[in-house]
């Protein structure tokens, strides 16, 4: 069970939640390209790929990247907040042929998700940089509990000041001081005209 937040922090949730929704109401939302990014594809079929394992995605939209990565061998489960987006990732794995569980629920209270792991990969691709302050620890501790030894988390987001919203953004500082028993291996900047990165983090061994 999470802890029940301030009047102030669940009404940001449910702003967030009805914005998300939004988007998803009036058609294609702009993220939805379809398209699996390259650093994805590298990390599962570059030079020293690992061998395909479990892997979570947090926030996986329509689903792109999630049956990508079961097309490559993964046993996948994915998660979105808004129930359109999971409908539509679902209708997209059975086009594909691809067998992925895809799960409407918050990344941030997974404990109420049924998904124990423990998982080799997690995926997230513009969730946490949009999740609430308040819910990052929580976030932050689900994919802990649940990561094998030498796991690893890829993460896409945009950097503080990027939208209007003053809480929302990333940065490696704050990776780093949030993932506890996590390294940052990797930050290498996106392409996009406004700051962007792509943040590597690995598991300790020990657990
Ligand atoms: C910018 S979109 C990116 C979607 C997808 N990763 C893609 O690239 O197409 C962020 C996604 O995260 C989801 N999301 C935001 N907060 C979430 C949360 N707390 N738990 C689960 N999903 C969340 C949104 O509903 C949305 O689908």
């Amino acid at each position: 069970m999470s802890e029940p937040g301030s009047a102030a922090e669940l009404g940001q949730e449910a702003a967030v939640r009805r914005m998300l929704e939004d988007y998803y109401r009036d058609g294609t939302p702009p993220w939805d390209t379809g398209v699996t990014p390259p650093e994805l594809v590298a990390l599962v079929e570059g030079v020293g790929a690992p061998e395909p394992g479990r892997a979570l995605e947090l926030g996986c939209g329509m689903g792109t990247n999630a049956v990508y990565l079961a097309r490559h061998g993964w046993r996948v489960t994915a998660v979105d907040l808004v129930e359109r987006a999971v409908r539509g990732a679902r209708g997209r794995a059975e086009e594909a042929g691809a067998d992925v569980e895809f799960l409407c629920g918050d990344a941030t209270r997974l404990s109420e998700l049924g998904v124990p792991g423990p998982y080799d990969l997690f995926f997230d691709l513009s969730c946490y940089c949009g999740i609430p302050a308040h819910r990052r620890d929580a976030y932050a501790a689900g994919l802990t509990e649940r990561a094998a030894p030498g796991a690893t988390l890829l993460m896409f987001g945009y950097g503080p000041d990027v939208l209007d919203d003053p809480f929302s953004g990333v940065t490696a500082d704050e990776l780093e001081s949030r993932f506890a028993g996590w390294r940052l291996t990797d930050v290498t900047p996106g392409t996009n005209p406004f700051p962007t990165a792509w943040f590597t983090l690995r598991r300790d061994l020990a657990g």
